[in-house]
């Protein structure tokens, strides 16, 4: 009873002190409210909306989806961006703003996965980190559709020869979707964000990294997970590796089941407990050599239970730390520890994943005719060469975002169990940093502003 007294109390103390401030500062949550200078950013705002607190936030695109009616009032601006005036190309980016009184001075953006680049519908951009990061934590978010419509695994809308849309997804529709929702973010508060943070994995990690070494004030804290950096090397070990096991049904196809139930826990066997732990994580994959040999099928033995010649020589290729092709590094490998995810939701499905073919097809060789079978080393150095939409993010030069005055700080991490970007990809763009750093500069300690953690166990998704 006296709780409940209690409860009433709080209550009306609550609503009478809402009645008492009135009704929340909801700002000039309108089309009019915004404007932009054509010689910083070619943009318009196509709609401002107003959800109050509670009210149901329920989008669905092709890249991400929201359905919660949890989430503080916020206002949603929806901009249309010119990328290139001649080509009338355009890129769509959302930013979601916490009312005044819950603004808590920053600015956060969200990276893309893949291909991806927002939807079909009203709502074209990475509404989930929108809504379920940037909007609880006070954070005016933003989020870009890259240019262009598509799932994350298609590469179809870059062919033939979509220049502007292949540049826009390479770096452009995030840099004037930064600048745009930064002017945004001023007009509706009065006053510019305290601080710009960055979030984004994979595609998003490139995005990133782009930003980092391209315009190195665009964002003070950038966090970046297991990027595609590297795409044009990425591409060719994402191919190569899959052709190690390819064709399904072949002496060296490794079935999802064997990958689980017997490669994975010899994998274990052998390397778990190096970390002095027999948990079923491994943390010490580099300090495994993994010997599939100890699984060579005997004469009489149920063939699901152990491998072949040709499997154990795959496997032992699809564990080497290097991909390195006419003695030319091109790529790390897969690590101990990932099986469960190679075979399902990685690069050793009997579809094999659909980036690289698009890429090949729709980038580099504008030929549909291209199988991946047909790689070669030419055509990893012809991708290097053309870098379409200059996407590669491979700078080791990111002085200028580390330096005084910027002062950014990098933080990156990956999965070792990562099934679709080599974990060595980021000990690589990190090495490259490392030694960089010391090379050019007397003093500068890189420890200072990029650090790369590696999680144990943890997947790509
Ligand atoms: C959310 O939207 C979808 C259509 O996009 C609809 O099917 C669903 O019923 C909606 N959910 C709620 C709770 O309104
Ligand atoms: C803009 O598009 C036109 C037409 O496709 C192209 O010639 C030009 O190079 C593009 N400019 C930039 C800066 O991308
Ligand atoms: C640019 O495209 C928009 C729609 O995408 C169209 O309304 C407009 O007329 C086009 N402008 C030019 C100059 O082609
Ligand atoms: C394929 O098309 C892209 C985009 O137009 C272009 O950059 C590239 O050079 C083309 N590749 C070849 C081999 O011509
Ligand atoms: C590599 O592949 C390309 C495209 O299929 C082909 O034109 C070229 O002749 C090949 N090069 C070598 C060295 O095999
Ligand atoms: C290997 O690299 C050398 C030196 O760059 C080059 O001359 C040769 O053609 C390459 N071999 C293949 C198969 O591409």
């Amino acid at each position: 009873m006296v709780g409940l007294l209690r409860f009433l109390t709080a209550t009306f103390l609550l609503s009478s002190l809402s009645s008492v401030f009135g009704a929340p500062d909801v700002g000039n949550c309108q089309i009019s409210s915004f404007h932009f200078d054509p010689t910083e950013v070619d943009a318009v705002v196509s709609s401002a909306t107003l959800f109050p607190a509670h009210a149901r936030v329920n989008f669905t695109n092709l890249f991400s989806s929201i359905d919660v009616a949890d989430l503080p009032a916020f206002c949603r601006v929806a901009i249309t961006i010119t990328t290139n005036a001649t080509a009338n190309s355009t890129a769509h980016a959302d930013v979601w703003l916490p009312l005044p009184g819950a603004w808590n001075g920053r600015f956060v953006a969200f990276g893309n996965g893949g291909f991806g680049g927002g939807g079909l519908f009203l709502h074209p951009v990475n509404v989930a980190d929108l809504g379920f990061v940037a909007i609880p934590q006070g954070f005016a978010g933003m989020s870009t559709d890259t240019g262009h419509s598509s799932t994350v695994g298609d590469g179809t809308w870059a062919g033939p020869h979509n220049d502007n849309a292949i540049v826009d997804w390479a770096w452009r529709a995030m840099r004037l979707s930064t600048l745009a929702a930064k002017e945004v973010v001023k007009q509706y508060y009065g006053k510019a964000q305290k601080n710009s943070y960055y979030l984004g994995c994979s595609t998003g990690g490139r995005q990133g990294l782009k930003e980092v070494q391209r315009f190195p004030t665009d964002y003070d804290g950038v966090v970046v997970g297991s990027p595609a950096n590297a795409m044009s090397h990425l591409q060719a070990w994402s191919v190569h590796i899959s052709n190690l096991i390819m064709p399904a049904g072949s002496p060296q196809f490794i079935s999802t089941s064997l990958w689980a139930d017997v490669i994975h826990p010899e994998v274990l066997k052998q390397c778990d407990s190096l970390d002095g732990l027999n948990d079923g994580i491994i943390s010490q994959p580099l300090a495994c050599n993994f010997r599939p040999a100890t699984l060579a099928c005997r004469p009489t033995q149920n063939t699901f239970t152990c491998l072949n010649l040709e499997q154990i020589i795959a496997v032992k290729k699809i564990f080497s730390t290097y991909f390195d092709l006419n003695q030319t590094y091109i790529f790390g490998g897969y690590f101990p520890g990932g099986e469960m995810q190679f075979a399902d939701g990685g690069l050793l499905a009997v579809t094999p994943f659909p980036v690289p073919l698009s890429y090949y097809q729709f980038m580099v060789l504008n030929d549909t005719s291209f199988t991946q079978d047909q790689l070669n080393f030419s055509i990893i150095e012809l991708s290097d060469q053309i870098d379409p939409g200059t996407q590669n993010a491979i700078n080791p030069d990111i002085s200028a975002f580390a330096s005084a005055p910027h002062n950014g700080k990098l933080l990156q991490y990956v999965g070792w169990g990562d099934q679709l970007i080599s974990p060595g990809n980021s000990l690589h763009y990190y090495e490259a940093v490392h030694a960089f750093t010391q090379l050019h500069t007397a003093t500068s300690d890189v420890n200072d502003f990029y650090r790369l953690f590696t999680v144990p166990g943890m997947a790509h998704w």
